[in-house]
């Protein structure tokens, strides 16, 4: 019988020093942005109940949290803060002794190199929990981009490494752009949530930063999940508007977009990796119906290979552990 051609593939899987010479994708600890739950008060350290293992973190106890982040080797974090007063305009997020501008100096103070991204949005410090101005139960773009703003300028006095605003609206890029340059932050990149999606993975989330909308959803700001094109117009008009960084949000269900953002537009691609990734599969782990480390490296990977440059992950301590031992 003649011969059938076919193949072999299987021997570049032959042993373990072979497959990772032809690996294509890695993670390395760089890649990965650690998000801060900063709540007001003093020695609080509270578990999240729907994330095991994220907490929120009062000032006083920062420092300690930090060492281990540092010390791990991760050289960025994102801050998000909880406050004890919140108000219908969000004035807490804008405040210049505001809790995310005292965590960032408190940061800065330790840690000057750790790179500080600060999430620029009002939904954790309005009374109604989302993140503009809302008027007759709809939240108004324009109003809501002067209040961004003032986040931004002190978020950067108090000496945040990047601004990432995520609220949404229209035209948020080019007005915090000129609000920066303005206020003399020329240097200071913009981390765009571009494409942000309206989903129930936040739902965690909002267990821990305190934020769920008191009526109503985000379904007039954040995108229908069902939309692919649209993610293309997002990230346009921030990429024009001066983008340097292009966030996807969520993650998991959405690695089509983040390819083809990738794809097509020429800045690092973050990839957030939200709160319901995580706890899915720190649920499934603790009812051991899962390998949590093994799972959770191959979502990283992934990601990584769907054409994210960089994760924002609260995997990023664990993940860093599970990179320093050598396989
Ligand atoms: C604030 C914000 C949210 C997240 C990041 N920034 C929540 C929301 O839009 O309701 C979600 C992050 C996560 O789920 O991990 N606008
Ligand atoms: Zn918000």
């Amino acid at each position: 019988m003649e011969k059938v051609q076919f193949k072999r593939h299987r021997r570049l899987r032959h042993s373990a020093n072979m497959r990772s010479m032809v690996r294509e994708t890695h993670l390395h600890v760089e890649d990965f942005i650690y998000p801060l739950f900063i709540v007001e008060g003093e020695n609080e350290r509270n578990e999240v109940s729907s994330m095991p293992g994220v907490f929120q973190i009062s000032l006083d106890l920062l420092k300690e949290e930090l060492d281990e982040i540092v010390s791990l080797g991760i050289k960025s974090i994102i801050l998000f803060g909880v406050p004890k007063e919140k108000d219908d305009c969000g004035s807490g997020a804008y405040h210049d002794h505001g809790i995310v501008q005292e965590a960032t100096r408190e940061v800065k103070k330790h840690y000057p190199e750790l790179l500080v991204v600060a999430d620029t949005c009002l939904c954790e410090y309005t009374d109604h929990g989302h993140c503009g101005v809302v008027e007759n139960g709809y939240v108004l773009n324009d109003e809501s981009l002067e209040l961004l703003v003032k986040t931004a300028i002190s978020q950067a006095k108090a000496g945040a490494d990047i601004i990432a605003p995520s609220n949404m609206m229209d035209g948020f890029v080019a007005a915090i752009r000129q609000g920066l340059d303005e206020a003399g932050f020329v240097h200071i990149p913009i981390m765009s949530y571009a494409v942000k999606y309206s989903s129930a993975f936040y739902g965690p989330f909002r267990d821990a930063a305190n934020s769920t909308p008191q009526f109503g959803d985000r379904k007039t700001y954040q995108m229908d999940p069902a939309n692919r094109m649209e993610a293309l117009r997002e990230a346009q008009s921030d990429m024009e508007e001066g983008a340097d960084f292009i966030i996807v949000k969520p993650a998991l269900a959405y690695m089509d977009i983040i390819r083809d953002v990738k794809n097509n537009f020429n800045a690092p691609i973050v990839a957030y990796n939200v709160s319901g990734e995580y706890s899915l599969i720190k649920a499934a782990a603790a009812n051991g119906w899962i390998d949590e480390e093994a799972v959770a490296m191959e979502m990283l990977t992934g990601l990584k290979r769907a054409g994210a440059d960089i994760i924002i992950t609260y995997f990023a301590k664990d993940a860093a552990k599970w990179l320093q031992i050598t396989k």
